[in-house]
């Protein structure tokens, strides 16, 4: 898998169904909502949304939340992972961001070859996961 090989049209399915998901973030703390979409070999598309806690710590990112559904639900492999953020009003211009590390280290035990696919507003971003985390942990 390489970045170019996600059709156009499977790209705009998962931007879509991670801006979808960033609608039912719970981020009453941070006030950042989160929304992600992880595309599994038989086509099927899995979203989540950060949920935060008043245990700050507790918190789990919109990609782990996505990814924990497509596992629950009897898959094994993602091969792209859309993640959606919001603009940021802090900065004057909207960016791509990249996930936390511990978001990247749990794709990366389904999703090695996976693309990622990072946007806000009107920018986005395609990365190979590989790129975001060339050396994660590994037992096996
Ligand atoms: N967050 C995610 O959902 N994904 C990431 O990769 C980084 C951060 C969430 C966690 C928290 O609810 C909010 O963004 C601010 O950190």
């Amino acid at each position: 898998m390489t970045t170019h090989d996600l059709p156009a049209r499977t790209v705009a399915r998962l931007k879509t169904a991670a801006r979808r998901a960033a609608r039912y973030a719970y981020a009453p703390y941070s006030g950042f909502r989160v929304g992600a979409a992880v595309l599994t070999p038989g086509g099927e598309v899995f979203t989540g949304c950060n949920v935060e806690n008043s245990s700050y710590g507790l918190t789990i990112c919109a990609e782990r939340a996505a990814i924990c559904r497509a596992i629950a639900s009897g898959k094994r492999r993602i091969l792209a992972l859309a993640v959606y953020t919001p603009a940021n009003r802090t900065r004057m211009q909207d960016e791509a961001i990249a996930p936390c590390g511990a978001c990247l280290q749990f794709a990366g035990e389904f999703a090695e070859d996976a693309v990622v696919i990072l946007f806000s507003g009107s920018r986005t971003a395609t990365v190979m996961l590989r790129d975001l985390l060339p050396c994660g942990f590994k037992l096996k």
